[in-house]
């Protein structure tokens, strides 16, 4: 712990508005259940309990450098104790006296945007989130509010139509959310006290580190707590697969793993930035990954997940490692006040086994500025959104005098690990920049890898169609490149 910092052994946030104080606190203790079980807030729902459907759809307001600013998330898989420092705000709190309802509530109701009801608080939460962002918001900007939220009886053109006119009928400006911006900020900054936070229930325990410095000495103290960051992955473990996390040590509050720095020949994301912290920078540094970025999860998950997260899970099927390794990432992992770097590529080890050691953690991760040259991210899955890769790759190739001097071709759902397709890579360098040689690249991939096979995709389709990708590729660099040559750029 930093010198001076105290521990204090209760959760305290703003619930609608109101103060709350809690010490009861297990680490797995979700806060759905303590809506919908503890407070009788039952307005929020839970219909699948994996983040999947948005039922249980809340806003949480946090403090950030810019000021008080709200998130949609998803309740089931969010756990209590990392709301330390927020505003939760639920469906019961968007209208006003007397019943009213919220401009969001009534545009549902006059475009008959809901039928059984069971989805609709998750969807007005969205919407509402999205009203505060974009007052007439477009019909693709009301499309990526709702890849979170599945409605099965509705359809989905009334919602939309509802979520353009919620504006006939009412302000931003005049929400109560809106006025007492000023207020919650000052119960926000009433709460940071810089204390390292510890609470439990039945010898359940929950940490929120005081700092990055704190998360150093707790982890070496714990050296085999649970790590939370986001929760879209451990909260599965939790609600799925009924784990005990205990000790668990969440580290999404941590201001010290959110930086974003932009150097002159790369960016440094902090352990903790999560996809929608990340995307501007994305959008602006790493265009190709612009539109992948969007399709990683719905909002309310890129709203919690995190970078760091999705690179420590080690999945092989996890979308940031393949397009990260493909740009050249490190990644620097820190126990105590040791730091290592490594290649991205090196941490995953084997299925399930990274190179991190107990008590480590990712402190940040650092990728290479683009330079000149081909690149390309590609996701295949079997739903645009809200959906995990069958294959996903990242492609980066370097062309000097019309041949091929650099090619990095990294895979996910092609192997046990996130994996460079070495032989494919050796068929390139050296040879003419052509759709010959990319076909060519393409039929040694099965001296790379024996894809997975399960209920995603069979081995044989996750082989076909990363081949394939190898022609899409082609295609639209060529075509860009014709485009530009037309533009006489
Ligand atoms: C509905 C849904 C859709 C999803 N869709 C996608 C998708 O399209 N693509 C995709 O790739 N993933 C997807 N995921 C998975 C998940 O969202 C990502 O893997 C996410 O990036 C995990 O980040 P997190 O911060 O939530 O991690 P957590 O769940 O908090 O942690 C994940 C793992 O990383 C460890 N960890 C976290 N932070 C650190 C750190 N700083 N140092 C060391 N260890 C750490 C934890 O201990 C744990 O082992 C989805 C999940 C859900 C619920
Ligand atoms: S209950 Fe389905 S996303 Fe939470
Ligand atoms: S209104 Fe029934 S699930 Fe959406």
């Amino acid at each position: 712990m930093t010198q001076g910092a105290k521990v204090r052994t209760e959760i305290r946030f703003v619930l609608n508005g109101r103060q709350m104080r809690l010490s009861d606190v297990g680490a797995d203790d979700t806060l759905l259940d303590f809506l919908r079980i503890d407070q009788r807030l039952t307005g929020t729902k839970e219909g699948c309990a994996e983040g999947d459907c948005g039922a249980c759809t809340v806003m949480v307001g946090r403090l950030t450098p810019e000021g008080l600013r709200y998130e949609v998330v998803n309740a089931c898989i969010r756990f209590l104790a990392s709301l330390d420092g927020c505003h939760v705000v639920t469906i019961e709190y968007l209208g006003g006296p007397n019943g009213r309802l919220s401009p969001v509530q009534q545009a549902m109701v006059d475009h008959h945007g809901s039928q059984c009801g069971f989805c609709t608080p998750g969807i007005v939460m969205s919407l509402y989130a999205l009203w505060m962002e974009h007052e007439r918001p477009s019909v693709p900007q009301v499309e990526v509010a709702l890849q979170g939220n599945l409605c099965r009886c509705t359809g989905y053109a009334p919602i939309i139509r509802a979520a353009q006119a919620v504006t006939e009928y009412g302000t931003t400006t005049a929400e109560h959310l809106t006025m007492e911006r000023d207020t919650v900020t000052t119960m926000l900054q009433a709460v940071r006290d810089g204390a390292r936070v510890e609470v439990a229930k039945e010898g359940n325990r929950a940490i929120l580190p005081a700092d990055v410095d704190d998360l150093a000495v707790v982890l070496e103290a714990e050296p085999n707590a649970t790590i939370v960051a986001g929760s879209t992955d451990v909260g599965l473990w939790v609600t799925k697969f009924l784990k005990r996390i205990s000790p668990a040590v969440f580290v999404g509050h941590l201001e010290g793993l959110k930086s974003l720095e932009v150097q002159q020949d790369a960016i440094t994301f902090g352990g903790g930035v999560t996809y929608t912290e990340a995307q501007d920078v994305i959008a602006q540094y790493y265009p190709h990954l612009s539109d992948y970025w969007d399709r990683i999860a719905g909002w309310q998950v890129r709203n919690m997940g995190t970078i760091g997260g999705n690179i420590a899970n080690g999945s092989p099927i996890g979308d940031t490692p393949p397009v990260l390794i493909a740009l050249g990432a490190s990644i620097t992992l820190r126990k105590g006040d040791v730091r290592r770097v490594l290649p991205l590529e090196d941490f995953f080890v084997a299925y399930g086994k990274q190179d991190r050691a107990d008590g480590e953690f990712v402190e940040s991760i650092t990728v290479p500025r683009i330079r000149d040259g081909h690149h390309a991210a590609y996701k295949i899955s079997k739903r645009r959104e809200e959906d995990i890769s069958s294959v996903a790759v990242g492609m980066a190739v370097q062309v000097d005098a019309g041949v091929i001097s650099e090619a990095v071709l990294a895979f996910g759902g092609m192997a046990a690990t996130p994996k460079r397709a070495a032989a494919a890579e050796a068929a390139m360098i050296g040879q003419p920049w052509s759709e010959a040689t990319l076909l060519a690249a393409a039929a040694k991939l099965p001296d790379d890898f024996q894809p997975l096979d399960d209920m995603r995709a069979s081995a044989a389709y996750r082989m076909t169609v990363a081949q394939n990708l190898f022609q899409r590729f082609w295609l639209e660099q060529s075509r860009a490149e014709a485009q530009l040559m037309a533009e006489g750029l």
